[in-house]
């Protein structure tokens, strides 16, 4: 026959301790099967990144990197002249925070100068990228997209008009 402890065991530190380690444990052992869960279900997801890059698709950028070179003139603001912009490169217009590009003889491109990444000032524009001397992003003159980080998104587009040998920043 067992004998029965004539008092209950008294709740000491120890044992206190002990059982809300043991809690904790059990909650800590249940999140991390719960993160498991969670990032396994993430990682099925991978192949849309929707939370980490919102409305930076760089195949829609494209289109709206179009310069309106249809467009009447008009309330713009003068740029420069289009024999000043390299094909194959462009040129950076600092006072107005762009740069225009000439991928190919005749198109032109438009983008802001501002550096996705962290706000610096595009710097230079050469072997068909645009690039940044803050940490090295570079972007491609075709249609504002990375090259090269650390930056993420692509330069946001500019709309010029081009008219008569020159270049306007449309207002
Ligand atoms: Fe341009 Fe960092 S701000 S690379």
């Amino acid at each position: 026959m067992a004998e029965t402890p004539r008092f209950p065991v008294p709740p000491t530190r120890r044992r206190i301790v002990a059982a809300a380690g043991g809690v904790g444990l059990a909650a800590a052992l249940a999140a991390c099967g719960n993160s498991d869960d969670s990032s396994n279900d993430a990682s099925s997801d991978t192949s849309s990144p929707s939370s980490s890059a919102p409305a930076t698709d760089p195949t829609t950028s494209d289109a709206g990197a179009a310069p309106s070179t249809s467009a009447a003139a008009g309330g713009g603001t003068p740029l420069g002249k289009t024999s000043d912009i390299p094909v194959g490169g462009g040129k950076i217009f600092a006072d107005q925070k762009v740069v225009v590009t000439q991928p190919t003889a005749g198109q032109y491109k438009a983008f802001s100068s501002t550096c996705t990444h962290q706000g610096c000032q595009v710097a230079s524009v050469s072997d068909g990228t645009i690039n940044c001397p803050c940490h090295g992003s570079k972007f491609h003159v075709a249609d504002g997209s990375v090259a090269g980080g650390p930056a993420m998104a692509p330069l946001p587009p500019e709309k010029v008009t081009v008219s008569g040998g020159q270049v306007m920043l449309d207002s």
